[in-house]
Parts: C-alpha cells; sequence; structure tokens
C-alpha cells in the first residue's frame, strides 16, 4: 500500500478542487483527514484488497485516495450527485455543479477513470426532512434519484466498504445491515465521522447494528470506526 502517495494525492486533489473554486474550509470539513488516512492504512496494510466499495462520494476525493492506498483495487461509489450550490453557499460561494463534475475532473487528472463505477442513487433510504429541505431548491429532481439496496449485478463481494454518506444512527445501522451482507468473509466496514460533530450519532448506529447482528464487532482505530466478523 502507498500511504505516502494517498496523502499527497488528498493534497493534490485539493490544490485542483481549490482552483475550481470549492472553497477550503468547505473540503476541511467534509473531505477526508490525513489521520483518517493512516487510520485505514493501519487497519487494512496486511489485507488483499481488490473490490472497495464506497457509499458517500461527494467531489471524490476520499475515492482518489482508497484507490491509491490500494493500488491493485477497484472502487464501486455510490452517490446522489447533488449539485454543490447549497454546500458552497454555506461558505459565501455561488458555484451550480454538481458533485460528480468535481468527481470526474479529479478522476480524469489523475487517470482512474477505468477503475472507478460510479453509481447515481442513495443507499438504503432518502435523507431525512431537513437534509431535503436544504439540498431540494437547488436539486429539484432529488427526490426521483433511485434508492437502492444493493449495487452488485452479480454476487461479487466487497473486500473494503467505506460508509461516508448519512450520519444518522438509524441510517448507520440500515447501510451496515446492508453492506456487512456483501462483504468477504476477511473483509471489513469503514465508519467515517465516529469522532467529531456526528460522533455521537454514528457510534450510536454502529451499537445498535452491533447489539441486533452478534456475529459482528465494532471497534474504533485512532478516528475511524470498523464493523467486522467476529471469527
Ligand atoms: C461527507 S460527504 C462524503 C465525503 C467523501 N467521502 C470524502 O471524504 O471525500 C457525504 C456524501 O454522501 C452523500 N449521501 C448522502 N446520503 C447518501 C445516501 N443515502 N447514499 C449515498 N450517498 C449519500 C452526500 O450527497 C455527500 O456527497
Amino acid at each position: 500500500m502507498y500511504l505516502t502517495k494517498a496523502l499527497e494525492i488528498r493534497e493534490a486533489s485539493f490544490k485542483i478542487l481549490r482552483q475550481m473554486g470549492i472553497p477550503k474550509e468547505l473540503l476541511y470539513s467534509v473531505c477526508l483527514i490525513p489521520d483518517d488516512i493512516k487510520s485505514i492504512y493501519d487497519i487494512a496494510k496486511d489485507k488483499d484488497i481488490s473490490s472497495v466499495l464506497e457509499i458517500g462520494s461527494f467531489v471524490g476525493v476520499s475515492a482518489i485516495v482508497l484507490l491509491t492506498l490500494f493500488k491493485k483495487s477497484k472502487i464501486y461509489c455510490v452517490d446522489p450527485c447533488l449539485s454543490i450550490k447549497s454546500d458552497a453557499k454555506t461558505y459565501g460561494v455561488e458555484l451550480n455543479e454538481s458533485t460528480d463534475y468535481y468527481f470526474q475532473a479529479l478522476s480524469k487528472n489523475f487517470s482512474l477513470c477505468d477503475r472507478i463505477t460510479k453509481i447515481k442513487a442513495f443507499f438504503s433510504k432518502i435523507p431525512d426532512d431537513n437534509t431535503i429541505a436544504y439540498h431540494l431548491p437547488n436539486n429539484p429532481d432529488m427526490l426521483k434519484i433511485p434508492v437502492i439496496s444493493t449495487v452488485l449485478e452479480q454476487k461479487r463481494k466487497f473486500d473494503l466498504i467505506f460508509i461516508d454518506a448519512d450520519h444518522y444512527a438509524e441510517s448507520v445501522e440500515s447501510n451496515l445491515k446492508l453492506t456487512t451482507e456483501m462483504l468477504n468473509s476477511n473483509g471489513c466496514v469503514v465508519l467515517h465521522d465516529v469522532c467529531g460533530k456526528w460522533g455521537k450519532e454514528v457510534q450510536k448506529g454502529a451499537q445498535m447494528f452491533i447489539e441486533r447482528n452478534t456475529r459482528y464487532k465494532f471497534y474504533i482505530h485512532g478516528t475511524i470506526g470498523v464493523v467486522t466478523r467476529n471469527d
């Protein structure tokens, strides 16, 4: 694996996205931080990761980082690809593109398109009413975006599943219920935002899942959460 390269590619991605007009404060508040990358590296460094699923891609930073950490991997990314307008406005900036516009720009810049399958959908459920109210004015077709509960046509499973989407406890539990069914036996689910603003909700969702699914354990490593099978 390539920890140093992954840290560098995050910086390079931020540089490109800032040149495209995204405020740095927005990137810092939404995307992976270096400690997350180090934590993911730590838990996966002895595993052979060739298939990755990401739930919640935003503008693509974490997908690019994961593909760099796991050099032989391919990634499926599920995201509704909403407009960045509402988020940019919070930082006093007017941007009208879809988050997928930036995602595609990064993928092309780093020549990673052939390792990425992007799925425009909500995974598991639509967001809560407040999130809908926040995004709907700039995404009038938002409620027509499909809601999916699996991504694979065939029964192929994933070595690593990274969840960084809807952080409410119920959604986290629901995401875990669905994604653990898609794990290879040695695979793991990595949860973002187990610390900080969303920490309590994300940890609550993980605990709810563990209480009802005793075959799995949940622990925190550094700044990320991990769900794996007990055996
Ligand atoms: C925190 S951002 C992801 C940041 C990204 N992982 C990174 O580190 O660069 C959350 C993303 O999840 C998306 N999202 C929200 N609910 C979702 C759902 N149910 N399924 C998939 N994506 C969702 C949002 O639209 C947003 O793009």
